[in-house]
């Protein structure tokens, strides 16, 4: 066991027992879609990076808000309105306490990764980056961590640094601090590669960025669903994610930012609940986190997200953490063993992700004969470009995982490539 998944069980608890505590066979009891047949196969479901499935009690409370609570918030006097604003409500309160935030209004709900990161580059970032300011990136960031930041540079002319990363994916340290220069405003980096698996040392990185003054944007999407994000231990100073990829609804999403941060940023989108007054001649601003959410919020969706929060605290980050280390050493082990393979990322600490390439093979290919088998890959450049130009290829298969996956559903993989590799023999 690495020392990443050692180090996300309790002190108490061994790797043996939290993998004893998590009863595989009953999570998949749970999620309603996986006890369906594809192309008359059992569905094998590995595009978990893309989008999650959700466990039953998240299309509860979605048809159940819908059946009997649906109401706009924060505006009503009447019963059901305030039905909906508590349980929105208790949404925040409990991704706050998921990530850790010290305080509820440090939780802003989005529509997901993609709009929390335009959000701070176009608040916080407009307001601090001029011309020859520098904003770094990583060489492994998902599209959605390149091109706010790269439409900001553009109209501040300041300028686009790239940490470049080694043969198996990993962020070169030495580079990074040689690139935090003076010049640079924010760094922006993702927590785990969508592509390529790798956990990033965050910790770190955050703490060299803070000893030279610079703030860190984290790119989360991938790390909450495999990993207890603890927003205050990282100390990052805003950190992003999308609900879909947690088990939770589409169209929700959240960014974490330190409150003296988000308090002194102009607001992002005007319109209703964001707003204290408003005349012809001047507005005010709502307080935190309300001024971030103009209009009607997806009520729905964060309701969702609190459901698919609250399940995967109680099966416990910890005891997923090491069901998925298991699944994916096991899938790497197996599917390095085929010949005409090469995995893509290679990182020590890995999450989530297995992406390789096969010799001669489109990966387009692969994708298409194993969903012939009933089982969801995804393959192409997945949202970044610049890593598969960084390791000269144009696309690559990848098997990503979740919770419900198990080592039988790793052999299936295994066996549809073997067939891959006979009908392009
Ligand atoms: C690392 C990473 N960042 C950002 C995103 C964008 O997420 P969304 O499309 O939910 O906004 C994704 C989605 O695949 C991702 O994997």
């Amino acid at each position: 066991m690495t020392s990443l998944a050692r180090t996300l069980l309790p002190e108490h608890q061994t790797e043996q027992e939290a993998l004893s505590a998590f009863n595989v066979e009953k999570v998949r009891s749970e999620f309603p879609i996986l006890a369906q047949k594809v192309r008359g196969k059992s569905l094998v479901y590995l595009d978990n990076a893309a989008t999650s499935q959700k466990p039953r009690v998240v299309i509860d409370a979605l048809s159940r808000y819908y059946e009997q609570g649906n109401a706009n918030i924060h505006r009503g006097v009447h019963f059901l309105s305030e039905h909906a604003t508590a349980a929105h409500d208790a949404a925040r309160t409990i991704v706050q306490k998921h990530l850790n935030a010290s305080d509820r209004k440090e939780i802003i709900f989005v529509r997901g990764t993609t709009e929390a990161i335009n959000l701070v580059a176009q608040t916080y970032g407009r307001a601090h980056v001029g011309a020859g300011d520098e904003v770094l990136i990583t060489a492994m960031e998902h599209h959605s961590n390149i091109v706010p930041w790269q439409l900001l540079c553009e109209e501040k002319r300041a300028k686009l640094r790239v940490v470049p990363m080694n043969d198996r994916g990993e962020l070169l340290l030495d580079e990074y601090e040689k690139l935090l220069s003076g010049c640079t405003k924010i760094v922006a980096v993702s927590h785990v590669s969508n592509a390529l698996g790798t956990v990033n040392p965050l910790r770190e990185m955050i703490e060299i960025a803070h000893s030279r003054g610079v703030p860190v944007v984290v790119d989360g999407a991938q790390a909450v669903p495999h990993l207890q994000v603890d927003v205050q231990d990282l100390d990052c100073d805003f950190f992003a994610f999308s609900g879909h990829k947690v088990y939770g609804p589409t169209g929700i999403g959240v960014l974490y930012g330190k409150a003296a941060l988000l308090e002194a940023m102009p607001p992002y989108q005007g319109g209703g609940d964001m707003i204290s007054s408003v005349t012809f001649e001047k507005t005010t601003y709502n307080k935190l986190p309300h001024r971030f959410e103009a209009g009607t919020p997806d009520v729905a969706g964060a309701i969702g997200l609190g459901a698919a929060i609250e399940y995967v605290d109680r099966l416990g980050m910890e005891n997923i953490a090491a069901h998925e280390h298991e699944l994916l050493s096991y899938a790497t082990e197996r599917v390095s063993e085929l010949s005409g393979v090469r995995l893509v990322g290679t990182a020590q600490q890995k999450a989530g992700v297995l992406s390789f390439v096969l010799d001669g093979v489109h990966p387009h290919d692969i994708g298409t004969i194993l969903d012939q088998q009933g089982i969801a890959i995804r393959t192409g450049h997945h949202c970044a470009q610049p890593i598969m130009e960084r390791f000269g290829i144009a696309a690559t298969a990848r098997a990503s995982f979740g919770l419900y996956n198990t080592k039988e559903e790793v052999d299936a993989l295994t066996e549809g490539i073997q067939k891959v590799r006979e009908v392009f023999a």
